[in-house]
């Protein structure tokens, strides 16, 4: 696992866009070979959307062929309702980039059929080859996606209900009224997480340190599904100063001192 540590949230914004635009490039996407991205909403992808859409309009990346599909989405709301992740994800980044609509895979958390809703989604996917690089980001409690505490590690995409601490984060965006948040969402597993040939997991601030020290210096564990990144074999996690307070002084060295010999940079022998 690659924990790479940026100053502050521009900065590892900046670093996750670069990134993800130099894996496009390389990987050559054509419409008979598309790249296929997975994607999360919420706060902490915000300024890696923004860093996206300015590398976009400046043609260092297009997403014509990049066919994404994100990683989850309220069950009973609407596309339009401005809290639902449909709305998110085209208001923050499908919107000001060049991805053609039908490129765009969310969940619909008004199907009818909720079951075979995430069936199908997982059989796309399988048959587009599967997920070459899914972007995630984390709940403050360690859950990826809406897997939330206890979910099992080889979880696929399905139904979940939201536990009281996810409700209570997420009503900042309902008027603060715990009520209005849906109890239930759909969401990828853990399982579909770890199948992506590559994972990059952003993780920002002092509220999600705990979560980081988890992940990086414990053991796998489904009380904090997003420690399961241990077992990939290529994961990254971007973090800023602030996430890695609760890391030991010599965790935070020892993956400093590896991006400085990736970089031809060697740290001070003396
Ligand atoms: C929700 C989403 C997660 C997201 C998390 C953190 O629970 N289902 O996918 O990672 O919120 O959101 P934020 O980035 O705003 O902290």
């Amino acid at each position: 696992m690659k924990i790479i540590i940026r100053k502050d949230y521009q900065q590892l914004s900046q670093w996750t866009a670069d990134y993800i635009a130099e894996r496009i490039n390389n990987f050559k996407p054509t419409k008979e070979k598309p790249f296929v991205l997975g994607l999360p909403t919420g706060s902490s992808p915000l300024g890696t959307y923004k860093a996206l859409i300015k590398l976009n309009k400046e043609r260092a990346v297009n997403f014509e062929n990049v066919i994404t599909f994100n990683m989850d989405e309220y069950v009973g709301l609407d596309k339009d309702h401005e809290q639902s992740y449909h709305y998110f994800m085209w208001e923050n980044f499908f919107n000001h980039i060049d991805i053609p609509a039908e490129n765009v895979n969310i969940l619909n958390g008004m199907a009818s059929d909720l079951d075979k809703e995430c069936a199908d989604y997982e059989a796309k996917m399988k048959e587009l080859g599967g997920i070459e690089l899914f972007l995630g980001g984390i709940g403050p409690d360690g859950h990826i996606a809406f897997n939330e505490p206890g979910s099992s590690l080889a979880s696929r995409t399905r139904i979940k209900t939201l536990n009281f601490n996810t409700i209570k984060a997420n009503a900042r965006f309902f008027d603060n009224d715990i009520h209005l948040v849906p109890r239930m969402a759909l969401t990828v597993g853990v399982g579909t997480v770890m199948d992506s040939r590559e994972v990059v997991v952003i993780i920002n601030g002092f509220h999600k340190a705990r979560a980081l020290r988890q992940v990086v210096e414990e053991g796998v564990n489904h009380m904090w599904t997003v420690s399961m990144l241990q077992m990939h074999r290529h994961a990254v996690i971007v973090c800023d100063d602030e996430a890695t307070m609760e890391l030991k002084a010599e965790t935070v060295k020892y993956f400093k001192e590896i991006e400085q010999i990736i970089d031809n940079e060697f740290p001070d022998l003396d």
